[in-house]
């Protein structure tokens, strides 16, 4: 295959439009959209300029020789499955999907007719479609699946000034899972964080802004020192009497997150001791503080 591709989208949403942009931009040739609304394909292809649109997937793809399928997690099997009934696909294309969760085993009807296929995952949030800059410069993408599709999805992901990492089928849904918890349980615990504030007196507003510093040098120190490096605060300090504290104060006033703070808090004893900066002594009493009641 040239180092150029002739690639169709099928799916002209959040990640498909964005995707279509940056290839296109690479150099890359885009050959067809699809989705399953006309003004959809119509704002997307504003954009891309591509050689054929249509609301049908296969009759933009047969000169296609990548095909991504970025529809909702839940039709991509049903859309590969399609493009096959109908012939859709060049007879070397090869298919991508873009979720984060699913293998590339979803496109089995792509493999059984000899296809190549592969997952090719921005590990990115793309709630909008990005003009400038390009949202795909200094993340990572990964990819998984066929030889030849990690491949040419690693030589992708490059094209678009993203970085690459190779993960494994059966890995695919542990590395999703660890996507949800930086992503979105990190919401979960800043939530936890907010309304502590809020119950300590400042305002909505403060109440999130004054963790934001924190935070990024939180990110900063992780940067530099790694984990358990980077580790700070009563946990890290053996401050058994801190912890005891705030046990107390979150059982009086808000008490359904102690079970949270707790959990947390067990989960973090083990990472100052591997950091050595906590005797096994104070690791036990901080755990006997920590654990449920
Ligand atoms: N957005 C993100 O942050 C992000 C990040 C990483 C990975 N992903 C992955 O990217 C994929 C797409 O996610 P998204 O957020 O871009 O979703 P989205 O904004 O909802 O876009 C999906 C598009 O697919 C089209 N579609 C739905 N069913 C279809 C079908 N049967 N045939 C053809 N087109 C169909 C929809 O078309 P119409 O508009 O025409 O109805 C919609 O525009 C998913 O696999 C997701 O896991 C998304």
């Amino acid at each position: 295959m040239s180092s150029t591709i002739n690639f169709a989208i099928i799916g002209c949403g959040r990640l498909g439009t964005n995707l279509s942009i940056r290839l296109k931009e690479a150099g890359h040739t885009p050959v067809g959209l699809s989705s399953r609304h006309l003004e959809s394909i119509q704002n997307a292809n504003e954009f891309i300029n591509a050689q054929i649109i249509d609301t049908i997937p296969w009759n933009v793809t047969s000169s296609a020789n990548v095909v991504f399928i970025t529809t909702p997690d839940d039709s991509i099997e049903t859309v590969c499955q399609q493009l096959i009934e109908n012939n859709g696909f060049n007879s070397n294309a090869i298919v991508y999907h873009c979720s984060g969760s699913l293998s590339s085993s979803v496109l089995a009807a792509a493999s059984a007719a000899g296809l190549n296929v592969g997952s090719f995952h921005p590990v990115q949030s793309f709630p909008v479609i990005y003009i400038e800059p390009n949202p795909f410069e200094r993340i990572y993408v990964s990819v998984e699946g066929d030889p030849i599709a990690i491949e040419l999805g690693k030589k992708i992901a490059i094209d678009l000034k993203a970085s690459v990492v190779e993960v494994s089928t059966d890995g695919k849904k542990l590395y999703h899972a660890a996507a949800v918890v930086a992503s979105n349980y990190l919401i979960t615990l800043l939530e936890m964080a907010k309304q502590f504030n809020i119950h300590a007196g400042l305002s909505e507003n403060e109440a999130l802004a004054i963790l934001k510093p924190l935070i990024q040098g939180t990110l900063n120190n992780i940067d530099k020192q790694g984990i358990p490096g980077a580790l700070t605060g009563p946990i890290s300090r053996g401050d058994i009497k801190t912890i005891r504290d705030h046990i107390q104060k979150i059982q009086q006033i808000i008490p359904d997150f102690l079970d949270l703070y707790q959990t947390l808090g067990r989960y973090t004893v083990p990472i100052a001791q591997a950091q050595k900066t906590i005797s096994t002594d104070s690791a036990s009493l901080l755990n006997k503080q920590l654990a449920k009641k």
